[in-house]
C-alpha cells in the first residue's frame, strides 16, 4: 500500500505486448516498482527478465494480471484493443480501490474513422464501478517512441482525461517521470477525441515513413 512518502507501485496489465514494455522500462528506470501482468505467468516472467536485462535492473517482476493488479497502487491497461472489455471484466475485483490508467486507442485499421462515444475510458469506468478511479492517458504515445532513446525525455505531450482530478494529477506525475509533458484535458468523456487521434497519427507515420508520430500542445504554460 502506498504511503504519502512512497512512490506508487505500478502494474502494467497486458504488459507483454508493444506498448506496455516501453512504459515499464521508463518507469523502472525512474525508480518505480513495476509488475508486468499477463494472462500467462511464464510470459509475464520472461518479459520481466528481458526488460530487467535491458536496463541492468532486477526490480521488474512478472505476475498474472490479477496478481499484478492487487500488488499495485496504479494499474495501466495495455491489453490489445479488442480485449479491452473482457479484460476489465475479468480484473474488476482485483482493481477495486486502485487508479486504472486506460491507454486504449480506438483504431480501426480497416476503415479509419472517428470513434463514436462513449470513450473506451468511460466504458472502463462503467465496468469497474465507482471505487476505481479511471484515467485515460498515453493513447497517442507510440511504443516505438517509448523504447527509443531510453533515459532521454520524449518530445511528446500526453492528454490526461479523468473525472477525478487527483487521480489525473497522479498520472501526470507518472508521465513526467517517464520523460513526457502531460496536461489535464477534462473528463473521461473527452477521451474519445484522444483515442481517435491515434488513427490520424498512424496515417502520419505512413505518410512520412516513421513509427513515432505523436502530439504536441502549444500555448500552455506549465512550471
Ligand atoms: N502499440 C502502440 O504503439 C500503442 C500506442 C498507444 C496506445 N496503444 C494502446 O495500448 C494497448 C496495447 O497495444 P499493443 O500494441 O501493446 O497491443 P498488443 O501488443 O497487440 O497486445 C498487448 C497484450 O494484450 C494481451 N492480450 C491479447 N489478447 C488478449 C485477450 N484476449 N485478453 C486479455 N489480454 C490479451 C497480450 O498479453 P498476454 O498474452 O501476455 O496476456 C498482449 O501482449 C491498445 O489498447 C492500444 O490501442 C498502443
Amino acid at each position: 500500500m502506498q504511503t504519502s512518502s512512497s512512490p506508487p507501485k505500478i502494474a502494467i496489465l497486458g504488459g507483454t505486448g508493444k506498448e506496455g514494455p516501453g512504459l515499464a522500462m521508463r518507469w523502472a528506470s525512474a525508480g518505480y516498482q513495476i509488475f508486468i501482468g499477463s494472462r500467462q505467468l511464464e510470459k509475464a516472467k520472461s518479459t520481466a527478465v528481458e526488460l530487467n536485462a535491458e536496463l541492468g535492473l532486477e526490480t521488474i517482476v512478472g505476475l498474472e494480471n490479477a496478481d499484478a493488479a492487487r500488488q499495485a497502487d496504479i494499474c495501466v491497461l495495455t491489453v490489445v484493443q479488442t480485449a479491452h472489455q473482457a479484460a476489465l471484466e475479468s480484473l474488476r475485483e482485483a482493481l477495486q480501490g486502485k487508479i486504472l490508467v486506460d491507454a486504449t486507442a480506438r483504431v480501426d485499421f480497416r476503415a479509419p474513422q472517428p470513434p463514436a462515444p462513449p470513450s473506451a475510458a468511460r466504458i472502463a469506468q462503467d465496468i469497474l464501478g465507482p471505487h476505481v478511479r479511471v484515467v485515460a492517458a498515453f493513447q497517442n504515445v507510440p511504443a516505438h517512441a517509448l523504447k527509443k532513446n531510453l533515459g532521454q525525455p520524449l518530445d511528446t505531450d500526453v492528454l490526461v482525461c479523468a473525472d477525478n482530478f487527483e487521480a489525473a494529477q497522479a498520472v501526470i506525475c507518472l508521465a513526467e517521470a517517464a520523460g513526457m509533458r502531460a496536461y489535464y484535458a477534462g473528463s473521461l468523456d473527452n477521451a474519445v477525441v484522444v483515442e481517435g487521434l491515434t488513427s490520424l497519427l498512424i496515417s502520419l507515420n505512413k505518410q512520412y515513413g516513421v513509427k513515432t508520430a505523436s502530439i504536441g500542445v502549444t500555448g500552455l504554460e506549465k512550471d
